[in-house]
Parts: C-alpha cells; sequence; structure tokens
C-alpha cells in the first residue's frame, strides 16, 4: 500500500470522465487499497481514483465516527438507481479543493447500485451524509467538483487560493 499524492484544482484530469472498470482483480483491489490509505492519510472521508490521476471509475469512501472503529468502503461502478424528490443543504469540502467548504444542495435520498471490494454486485438506498458523499464522488467520476455547483464568482475564487496556496507550499 502507498500514498499517492493528491491531484488539487486547476490541474485538467480532475475534469475527466472516467471509464468503466471491466473487471475487480488484484490489480484493481491494489487501487482500492492504495486510495484508502491515501484518503486515511489526508485525512478526508472520500476519494475517487481521479483524485490520484487515475481516471477510472472507482470510489473509496469511510464515514465512520472518530469514536467508531473505521468502515472502509469501495464502489466500483456506482450509477444512481433514483433520486428523491426532497433535496438536502450540506456544506462540502473535497482534498482536491482544499480548505474551500461551501453549502452544495443535491437530492436528500439516492438509490445506488455498485461493485464492492470483492467485486459482488450491491444495491442499497443512501441517506444523510451517505447520500450526500457518494454523489460528490460520483461527480468526480464525470469531471465535476463541487465548487462547480457554486456561482462562478466563488467557484474563480476557490480555484485562485488553492492555486496561491500550492504555489506558496512550493
Ligand atoms: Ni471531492
Amino acid at each position: 500500500m502507498a500514498v499517492r499524492p493528491i491531484l488539487t484544482v486547476p490541474n485538467a484530469v480532475l475534469k475527466q470522465v472516467s471509464t468503466p472498470v471491466e473487471t475487480v482483480d488484484d490489480e484493481l483491489r491494489a487501487l482500492m487499497d492504495d486510495m484508502l490509505e491515501t484518503m486515511y492519510a489526508a485525512p478526508g472521508i472520500g476519494l475517487a481514483a481521479v483524485q490520484v490521476g487515475v481516471p477510472k471509475r472507482v470510489i473509496v469512501m469511510d464515514l465512520a465516527r472518530e469514536d467508531e472503529p473505521p468502515q472502509p468502503r469501495c464502489f466500483v461502478n456506482p450509477e444512481i438507481t433514483w433520486r428523491s424528490d426532497q433535496m438536502a443543504v450540506r456544506e462540502e469540502g473535497c482534498l482536491s479543493v482544499p480548505d474551500i467548504y461551501d453549502e452544495v444542495e443535491r437530492p436528500a435520498e439516492v438509490g445506488l447500485r455498485y461493485l464492492n471490494y470483492q467485486g459482488e454486485l450491491v444495491e442499497e438506498d443512501a441517506e444523510g451524509l451517505l447520500a450526500v458523499c457518494i454523489q460528490h464522488e460520483m461527480d468526480h467520476l464525470n469531471g465535476v467538483l463541487f465548487i462547480d455547483h457554486l456561482s462562478r464568482l466563488k467557484r474563480d475564487r476557490a480555484v485562485a487560493k488553492v492555486k496561491k496556496a500550492a504555489k506558496e507550499a512550493a
């Protein structure tokens, strides 16, 4: 396992549409292991493969609270099968847009279909933080960042701030 560098805006790779995974094999599991390690090291609660420069439809996540044991989860080729009419607003952040947080409105509940770490087909309904996080991460698979849901002014400001911070850190 290895911690991989996380791409930040305005890296063009983050705008790529990720391609479906053909088989969940040991090579893919090694990628998911690296992604989990990278996410925990950041630290973050969700990460899409494209954020470490691999444009495949793979997401890792852990929504356990600090006082709970880790609950690593993997989503391969995830699809949303239905969305609630009811919407919910929650503050979001992103490891590719460090230190920027803003409110995004999304459907409050969604139905999910995906392959897990073992390659098994899973269908489940998501609400609360899981619903927010999976929609945020699935946006990444389509080249969309949470700041793309904000006004152009806020988006431009966020990108400028991340660019400046990266320059200062270099
Ligand atoms: Ni993100």
